[in-house]
């Protein structure tokens, strides 16, 4: 049940591959809400993934993008603007993706093409998406972007690899970016640190079923999961959080301010 808190919103939702993506979550909780927007994601994920059935059943049209692509990008905001009829209120960034993770390269042994990939991919995006908006003026006054990151960029978690320089370049770019924007058009841009969550991208990562299980014991709240990071998500893109930005936002059942838990010493005893 929805509380209309998106009521006449528009926005572009990156990222939705299938069902367990938190784009996925998101573009249904921001239906319930009320808001209309365009999907997208790369071209390859139009084969790989369902997000045709996510367009159908929510009535959303999709225009592939390659966010490493200015190209792709212009063409994507001028076609969202014309589908929905206006500016924007609202955009996810929820991409991540690292040749090296995929291939099993280790962090001291990188190849540095694919390096430069991740970071592409997974941070530069989100400067061209940013760059993007700004030169076309497609956001509205107050409008929100978020991007999704990870506790690697601030502590070391050694099998996220590259992706973690990724993060951090990622949450740098959101608060060096969030400056201008908010200077020029109010315009607000975040980034959500979300508990480790069974998606796609989440399973690449090496160990992810022990790691998954650690972060779980060692939040008071337990891990937050896909649905409960798209409600967050809805928040962030409401009129209830206007001035909030330039903010890395831990979503993570209290894991980043935990030393250790009670749960976790116990294992030692055994
Ligand atoms: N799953 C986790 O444990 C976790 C935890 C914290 C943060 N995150 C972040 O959440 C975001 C979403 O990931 P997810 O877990 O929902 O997994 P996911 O695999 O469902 O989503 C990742 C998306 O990135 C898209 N993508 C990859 N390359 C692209 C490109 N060149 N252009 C456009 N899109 C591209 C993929 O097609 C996919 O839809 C990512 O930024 C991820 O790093 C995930």
């Amino acid at each position: 049940m929805g509380n209309n808190l998106l009521k006449g919103k528009k926005g572009i939702i990156f990222g939705a591959l299938d069902e367990r993506s938190i784009a996925w979550q998101v573009a249904e909780r921001a239906k319930e809400e009320g808001a209309e927007f365009t999907l997208t994601n790369a071209p390859v994920a139009m084969r790989l993934g369902a997000i045709n059935e996510l367009a159908e059943k929510r009535g959303s049209e999709i225009t592939p993008a390659d966010a490493t692509s200015n190209d792709d990008l212009g063409a994507l905001f001028d076609k969202s603007q014309e589908v929905l009829g206006g500016k924007l209120d609202f955009v996810l960034h929820s991409i991540g993706m690292s040749p090296n993770v995929r291939k099993k390269k280790h962090y001291t042994g990188l190849n540095h093409e694919w390096y430069h990939k991740t970071m592409d991919v997974s941070a530069m995006s989100l400067h061209r998406v940013l760059q993007t908006a700004m030169e076309k003026d497609a956001i509205n006054d107050w409008g929100s972007v978020l991007a999704l990151t990870y506790i690697a960029a601030q502590r070391v978690f050694p099998d996220y690899n590259d992706m973690a320089d990724a993060k951090s370049l990622l949450e740098s770019i959101a608060r060096s970016f969030g400056y201008h924007y908010g200077k020029k058009k109010k315009v607000r841009i975040n980034t959500i640190s979300q508990s480790p969550t069974p998606t796609t991208a989440g399973t690449g990562v090496k160990g992810f079923d022990d790691f998954i299980n650690f972060a779980d014991s060692m939040s008071p709240l337990g891990n937050a999961s896909a649905a409960q990071c798209a409600d967050y998500c809805i928040t962030m893109f409401s009129d209830l959080t206007q001035m909030v930005t330039m903010q890395n936002l831990y979503h993570d059942g209290g894991f980043s301010n935990t030393g250790v838990s009670q749960e976790v010493v116990e294992g030692f005893n055994k």
